[in-house]
């Protein structure tokens, strides 16, 4: 095996996942797939920078942290390797990897982590797949992470039933559209209940999660629409439905999940306000209480200004679009 390095960018849905579908008797019961599909925004500069080389015994090191016991990630390797199709066993295998995210901002750092991971233990396996082929193992791994080979403004497929057709890929590179999302910091520490723990707790309580997983199609038709016209109202109205749909789902679930505090709704009632008076930003939010505004980037500074003031914000980060991820063979 050989030693190699990927560097993949985060993103954050527009459209947004949430939910995961029943594994199917007689399939593998990790295929890890999403009740509905999903478009992003790759973010620039908030990344995760993965080395994968071989070693007497399995580790992983995170920001500079040795994890002897970090399962999920040695059965991704496990995965990537019988992609391989090798009956020997699996080379001992380090991972190091540092995350370049804001530090508790409830930014999926699974994203970019398992994205980075994927391809840089696929390199190192030699492991020579198609791009769908790769999102699908990145997907396995986390489910946003196949969203993070791409830069730009990427789709994750439903598929079918089976699993077929459920892969992601790029729909509009990085330099698309001028656009900025906007990382409002409104609590520090991390989130009161997993992702997965909440898509089961809504998949098995909540009366609106059937019309959750109706009308996400439509929005993803619309979205791609609206950035493909770079309509920015157009996609701010799908985007924010998007995201109150999926909150409305979690609130409507027994025992119900709330993830925002007070300061969450004073920052998106200030972006509307914003907008009324004509600096025109829209809000998504996903599991945890931060706020991401999406703006043009002339708007951006302006409006990131007016959220630093909104009482109880911590901080607010201006991110442009990001590149595709990439990986390279060190030795
Ligand atoms: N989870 C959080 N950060 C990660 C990373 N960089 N690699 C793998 N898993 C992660």
């Amino acid at each position: 095996m050989k030693s190699t390095r990927a560097v993949a960018h985060s993103n954050i849905a527009l459209v947004k996942y949430w939910g995961k579908r029943e594994a199917v008797p007689g399939q593998p019961d990790d295929l890890n797939l999403p009740a509905v599909g999903s478009l992003s925004f790759t973010l620039d500069r908030l990344r995760s920078d993965t080395l994968v080389a071989p070693d007497p015994r399995d580790s992983f090191i995170l920001n500079g942290e040795h994890h002897a016991d970090a399962p999920k990630i040695f059965r991704h390797l496990d995965r990537i390797w019988r992609a391989t199709g090798r009956a020997a066993p699996r080379p001992t295998t380090r991972v190091s990897s540092t995350n370049f995210l804001p530090t508790a901002a409830g930014l999926a750092s699974s994203a970019s982590g398992f994205a980075a991971l994927t391809l840089a233990a696929a390199a190192a396996y030699g492991l020579d797949l198609p791009n769908k082929d790769l999102s699908v193992l990145a997907r396995r791994g986390s489910g946003s992470a196949a969203r993070s080979l791409w830069g730009g403004f990427v789709r994750q497929h439903r598929g079918g039933d089976g699993g077929d057709g459920c892969y992601a890929e790029p729909l509009f590179p990085q330099d698309h559209w001028d656009l900025r999302l906007l990382i409002v910091h409104t609590a520090r520490g991390p989130k009161s209940i997993s992702s997965t723990e909440g898509m089961q707790r809504c998949r098995a309580t909540s009366p609106y999660y059937q019309p959750w997983l109706d009308t996400s199609e439509a929005d993803l038709a619309a979205a791609e629409a609206a950035i493909a016209a770079r309509d920015l109202s157009a996609l701010g109205a799908v985007m924010e439905r998007s995201c109150f749909k999926m909150h409305a789902c979690m609130l409507a679930s027994a025992p119900p999940i709330l993830y925002w505090n007070g300061r969450t709704l004073d920052v998106i009632r200030a972006v509307w306000a914003a907008r009324e008076a004509g600096l025109p930003g829209f809000v998504t939010s996903d599991a945890g209480p931060h706020v991401k505004v999406l703006t043009l980037a002339d708007h951006a500074e302006p409006l990131a200004a007016q959220l630093r003031d909104v009482p109880g914000v911590f901080e607010v980060d201006v991110v442009a679009a990001g590149p595709d991820a990439h990986v390279e063979i060190l030795a």
